[in-house]
């Protein structure tokens, strides 16, 4: 509007006006004409009825997007998860998880494949979100951000953090090298020692009935780890499986409920 007049829709406002009313773009895009022409309104729709823009808000407050607040570790947090998934699903296209292949699999795909920078990404993109996770998880702390109405993330939290530890172990074993198969076999040897689960641990000798002793090591968290009483192929493949399909699926779930609780316990906390 100038002078108390209506601006006159030009020819390339007209052009997006039809094409934002056409049925089959209305039945996608609900809120139909031009995004540059809406009104507050319209602005609004638009953003709640988008799948992807709907998973911001609306509004925010000014400190939400102070990197001095949060840092921005929870989102780093997950753009490394995304990075991690992209280049991850690129290197199975080539990782054949057997001993014959995977560790002449792995030097081939840094040496013979073209997009073989893929590999190093994938891991050092590894290490930053196991220290992006660290320093959001600091970062909550440090703020507060863990008392109610937000107790329940941080538990959330805790199980992402557990989850993503447990990504890195297992694709510790994939290259299938001597620091790979050595470093499983300490760390999944650990597991004997826990609790209740492992026969060597402190809770085995609780678990017994008369003379009959419940947990055996063939049943023990070392022996489910390694799928066996040695790290081998066996092994190999339960972490394959595990790496790329079962821990990714559930900490999806859980980042799923992380966010939305997020947004459920009133947006991102404030400074006090
Ligand atoms: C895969 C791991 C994780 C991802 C992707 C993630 C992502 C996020 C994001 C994006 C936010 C909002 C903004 C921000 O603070 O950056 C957030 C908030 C929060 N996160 Fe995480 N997070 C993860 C792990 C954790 C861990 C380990 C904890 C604590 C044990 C935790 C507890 C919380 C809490 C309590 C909030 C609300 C903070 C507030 O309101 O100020 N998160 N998370």
């Amino acid at each position: 509007m100038r002078n108390g007049q209506a601006k006159k829709p030009g020819l390339f406002d007209q052009i997006g006006e039809t094409i934002g009313n056409n049925v089959i773009i209305r039945s996608i895009f609900r809120t139909g004409g031009l995004p540059a022409n809406w009104d507050r309104r319209q602005r609004m729709m638009g953003v709640l009825n988008n799948v992807f823009l709907h998973l911001h808000p609306v509004r925010l407050p000014k400190h939400a997007v102070k990197v001095k607040y949060t840092w921005c570790m929870g989102g780093l947090s997950f753009f490394t998860f995304l990075v991690l998934t992209i280049t991850g699903i690129l290197l199975m296209f080539y990782y054949r998880p057997t001993a014959e292949h995977a560790y002449m699999d792995m030097i081939d795909i840094g040496e013979q494949v073209p997009l073989g920078i893929m590999r190093e990404i994938h891991r050092w993109g590894a290490h930053l979100m196991v220290l992006a996770v660290w320093l959001h998880m600091f970062r909550v702390f440090m703020t507060g951000s863990y008392k109610p109405p937000r107790e329940f993330n941080w538990v959330v939290g805790v199980i992402l953090l557990t989850l993503t530890l447990l990504l890195s172990f297992t694709g510790y074993l994939l290259p299938w090298d001597q620091l790979a198969i050595w470093a499983i076999t300490v760390g999944a040897n650990m597991g004997g020692a826990s609790p209740f689960l492992g026969v060597e641990g402190p809770g085995a000798s609780l678990m017994q009935i008369g003379d009959v002793k419940l947990v055996h090591k063939a049943a023990d968290a070392a022996f489910v780890l390694k799928a066996g009483r040695f790290v081998g192929e066996a092994t190999l493949l339960r972490f394959y499986v595990l790496h790329c399909i079962g821990l990714p699926f559930v900490i999806m779930i859980f980042m799923a409920v992380h966010f939305w609780r997020v947004r459920k316990d009133g947006g991102i906390s404030g400074p006090t």
